[in-house]
């Protein structure tokens, strides 16, 4: 979706990965209670507050992280009183558009069991996309 966007994929896939970090988990008598969420949620701001802090600490470079940060509020605008359409850049649209696609009702797509072994393995096949674009492009040395 990045590359058919023209969306530079590092940036594209940190900030899907990273863009629901800030959830908080809404439950009530043991059941997940999507009123409450809809009500009080701001996982989208929590989301960017780390997601800026976790790249920092990892060294990354603070344009991209300011990117990511970016891309992670602006993911969805449910938690807004006004909408964000027409108003993301590339970036913010292509995370939005994939966070979409996944999407179930009443927020069971944040309850998607996988195991762990095929978690990573598609992690390393994301990756190795990445890199492949980046060497393409002659940004990746080493
Ligand atoms: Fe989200």
């Amino acid at each position: 979706m990045a590359i058919e966007s023209n969306v530079d994929p590092d940036l594209a896939t940190k900030s899907a990965l990273l863009h629901d970090m800030g959830h908080y988990e809404w439950y009530r008598d043991g059941k997940w209670d999507y009123e409450e969420y809809r009500k009080h949620d701001i996982h989208a701001i929590k989301g960017a507050e780390r997601a800026h802090k976790l790249l920092i600490r990892l060294g990354e470079d603070r344009l991209v992280a300011k990117e990511v940060s970016l891309a992670v509020l602006l993911h969805t605008d449910s938690y807004l009183p006004f909408s964000l359409e027409a108003q993301r850049t590339e970036l913010q649209e292509v995370v939005r558009v994939a966070d979409e696609k996944d999407e179930q009702p009443s927020g069971l797509h944040h309850y998607k069991q996988m195991d762990k072994s095929e978690a990573i393995q598609l992690l390393h096949h994301l990756d190795l996309k990445v890199e492949a674009v980046l060497e393409k492009r002659g940004e990746l040395s080493g």
